[in-house]
Formats: C-alpha cells, sequence, structure tokens
C-alpha cells in the first residue's frame, strides 16, 4: 500500500518527503484555499514539482462540459497530475487522462468508477463514520468487490483521521492511503518507543560517566 499525504502545504509535504516514504498526494479545494495562494495553477505547478509521485489536483466545475475542460486543464499541469473528480469523469478517462474520482460513499459508486475505467476510486472513510455510517465496512465491500471482479482502478483509502484507520485500509488491500500530515506524524509513534529510547540513553549516558570518572 502506497501512503500519500493529504495536503496543500509545501512545508508538510517537504517534511513527509524527507522520511522517504511519500508515495504522492492528494489536494482538494478546502486544501488550496487554506494556503491563499496568490495564483492558483501556480501553486498546483509547484505542489506538483514537489511530488515524486502523482497528485491529486480537483476539479471545481459543475456542469459536465466545464468539469471535462477543467479537467484537462488540469492534467496539462504537469506530467504528475491526476485529475480529481465527484462526477462524469468518462470523457476524461476516455482521453486517457489518470482520474481520480473521489466523494466515494458507496460501493455501488466504486463500481461505476472502476467500470469507467477511473486510475483510482477515494471512498471517504472518515466522513462515512462523521455520519454514523462504517467507513471501513464500506472500503473492505470495494475491495473485495475490486478483487472478485479483477478490476484495475487503484482503491485509495481517504478521508483518514487516525493510524487505526491506516493499518485497516492495509488489512483490506486499500492500493493507496492518503492521510494528512498528523495522522503520518503519528504513524512513528509509540509509547513504548520514547520509553525504550529514553532508557537507552539514560544507560548510556551512565556508562560514559562512570568510564570517564574511572579514567
Ligand atoms: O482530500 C480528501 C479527503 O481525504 C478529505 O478528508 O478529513 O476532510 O474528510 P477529510
Amino acid at each position: 500500500m502506497k501512503l500519500f499525504l493529504d495536503t496543500a502545504n509545501l512545508e508538510e509535504i517537504r517534511e513527509i518527503k524527507k522520511w522517504g516514504v511519500l508515495g504522492g498526494l492528494t489536494s482538494n479545494p478546502t486544501l488550496i484555499a487554506k494556503e491563499k495562494p496568490d495564483d492558483i495553477e501556480t501553486y498546483m505547478k509547484e505542489l506538483c514539482a514537489e511530488v515524486d509521485g502523482p497528485v491529486s489536483l480537483e476539479t471545481t466545475a459543475v456542469k459536465a462540459d466545464e468539469i471535462y475542460e477543467q479537467g484537462i486543464r488540469l492534467s496539462q499541469i504537469a506530467p504528475n497530475a491526476v485529475v480529481k473528480v465527484a462526477m462524469t469523469p468518462e470523457r476524461l478517462v476516455e482521453q486517457d487522462i489518470p482520474v481520480n474520482v473521489t466523494l466515494t460513499f458507496s460501493p455501488a459508486q466504486a463500481i461505476l468508477a472502476a467500470e469507467i475505467g477511473a486510475t483510482y476510486v477515494s471512498p471517504f472513510l472518515g466522513r462515512l463514520d462523521d455520519a454514523g455510517a462504517d467507513g471501513m465496512h464500506v472500503l473492505w465491500e470495494i475491495c473485495e468487490i475490486y478483487e472478485v471482479q479483477g478490476y484495475d482502478t487503484l482503491v485509495l483509502a481517504a478521508s483518514l483521521r487516525h493510524p487505526m484507520h491506516v493499518v485497516e485500509a492495509a488489512q483490506a488491500g486499500a492500493d493507496v492511503a492518503t492521510m494528512p500530515y498528523e495522522v503520518f506524524a503519528k504513524l512513528v509513534k509509540h509509547p513504548l518507543t520514547d520509553i525504550g529510547l529514553e532508557k537507552f540513553l539514560a544507560d548510556w549516558n551512565k556508562l560514559e560517566k562512570e568510564l570517564k570518572e574511572g579514567a
């Protein structure tokens, strides 16, 4: 399973890149608006240049024709741009443009995404949980259907809120897990690791002190 960062913040991208595990990036209109860029397209180019992997850039148009036109423009921003679109992406797929079908909340929507040949389908686990549904169960269903049907569309588990979402997405067989910086940072943490490091360091310092005093 590849790990993607869900952000539009360049500093967060640079930080996670240093870890050597950044497989790609997902952005959305809310995340880009948060960064208040002077020029949206220039900023999207910067995001794509920062990441060695696919970068999802989302359409904001409402009508099918306009979504198509905007999708074409977004796909030309950089070679690693993936067009993130909530609906009617079939014309973009026909043009061989990599599409990420976003805001997916049901296996039925995921079947449609696969049937039109989308590159990614993005079930939003956290938002399903927020609505009183079971996001992880929906992810399992989608992964199972894709396995049984032999679909090529990659399952990109999105709206992940904590490390267990990431672990369970891996168990379910998701191809990608995208998560905000805070969740990425929590993946590395375990209280026993911190306690262990503290103890090793204390023992080492004690030994060095003893050796120095004995010399
Ligand atoms: O970018 C898509 C998605 O991961 C958003 O997550 O936490 O806003 O539901 P969230």
